[in-house]
């Protein structure tokens, strides 16, 4: 259907969309950038929906609750730092109408979506309120080892190599709170870009800390200025999913198909998909990425601490001495 506003979509109800996009896009976003709240947007939208449980009561799911009972799951020590991105979709998810679950999950589609290289998430638009907060120990926690985040992600429905996929987020992610001394430190070199080099830098041998010593949860990065939670590195060398880990280097159509297909399945966690609409035409086209990534200035093979017996890719270096990553502006 062509919606009044001369947008075309696939169904009439998602027409209503189309301006809450532009209002993201301008009151959110800086005007379409992927930038710390396309990234913390993203997050939210994990931390909202990984509150379910297929085995026992863990919440409602992908049902904006972390936004409507902010007061509640705020409190909860795995969401340090997600206040920045709840105070700031607030006053924006009041002028939109939707319920706090579409907000929440439509914001972390169009976050995602600003980021080169990303998928074009699916959306489903049609969520009910949220009716409780989702309660504590749902999120992981860098600090878990593998047999907790494989357990954690096996009680909401999501096997090894679906969070290798969903880890893929990392590759657009920063710390504010891991280590409080350094706010939006990346965990990888291209953090604006939603690329494989996150799959790479993780397998890459540690060197320092990027800030104020070894904090819970953060191990040896191999790049000045970078981080490396220690959760990343415990998934990439564990034998149950370090050949995940290691077919997404340089695999750039692995990841996001990968990713996309995990993502469509966490953003409706809980949720009765039969009385949804596929609203996904409404979320913009991201900009291509046009690969191959590159091991950062200075590294190569010999830095790669590799715990899979696949052929590992071939990668170039980039030219120069080792780089200092850059933090995120406005973390
Ligand atoms: C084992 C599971 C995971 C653990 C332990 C974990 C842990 C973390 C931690 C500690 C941070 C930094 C928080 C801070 O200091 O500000 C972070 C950031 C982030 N995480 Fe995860 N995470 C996990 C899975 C996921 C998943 C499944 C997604 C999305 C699908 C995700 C998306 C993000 C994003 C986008 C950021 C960056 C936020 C920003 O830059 O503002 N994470 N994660
Ligand atoms: C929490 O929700 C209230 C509305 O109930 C809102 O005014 C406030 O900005 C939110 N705070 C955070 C940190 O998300
Ligand atoms: C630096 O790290 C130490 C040890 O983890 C901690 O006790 C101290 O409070 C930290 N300093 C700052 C400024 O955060």
């Amino acid at each position: 259907v062509t919606c009044p506003d001369g947008h075309v979509t696939a169904n009439r109800a998602c027409c209503a969309l189309f301006p809450v996009v532009q209002n993201l896009q301008e009151n959110l976003f800086d005007g379409g950038e992927c930038g710390e709240e396309a990234h913390s947007a993203l997050r939210l939208s994990f931390h909202d929906a990984i509150g379910f449980s297929l085995n026992s009561n863990k919440g409602g799911g992908a049902d904006g609750s972390i936004l409507l009972f902010n007061a509640t799951e705020l409190t909860f020590h795995a969401n340090g730092g997600i206040d920045d991105i709840t105070s700031r979709q607030f006053p924006v998810f009041e002028t939109t109408g939707l319920t706090p679950g579409d907000f929440v999950h439509l914001a972390g589609a169009v976050g995602t979506a600003n980021c080169p290289g990303a998928p074009r998430l699916q959306f489903m638009f049609g969520r009910p309120p949220p009716i409780a907060p989702a309660p504590d120990l749902t999120v992981p926690e860098p600090t878990d080892d593998v047999d907790a985040i494989l357990a954690r992600f096996a009680d909401a429905g999501f096997d090894a190599s679906e969070v290798v996929a969903l880890l893929s987020s990392h590759t657009i992610a920063a710390a504010d709170v891991v280590d409080v001394t350094i706010p939006g430190t990346p965990f990888d070199s291209t953090v604006g870009t939603f690329d494989t080099q996150v799959f790479l830098e993780v397998l890459l041998a540690g060197r320092s800390f990027p800030g104020n010593g070894s904090q819970p949860g953060e191990v040896l990065s191999p790049l000045a200025g970078e981080m490396r939670l220690q959760s990343d590195f415990v998934v990439s060398r564990d034998s149950r999913t370090a050949c995940l880990w290691q077919a997404m280097v340089n695999n750039q159509q692995l990841m996001v198909s990968s990713f996309a297909a995990a993502m469509a399945k966490l953003q409706v966690l809980g949720q009765n998909v039969n009385t949804m609409v596929d609203c996904s035409d409404v979320i913009p086209e991201p900009a291509p990425f046009a690969g191959p990534i590159k091991f950062p200035a200075s590294f190569s093979m010999a830095d790669v601490e590799q715990a899979c017996a696949s052929t590992f890719p071939q990668i170039q270096t980039v030219a120069g001495p080792a780089p200092t990553v850059a933090p995120v502006p406005g973390s």
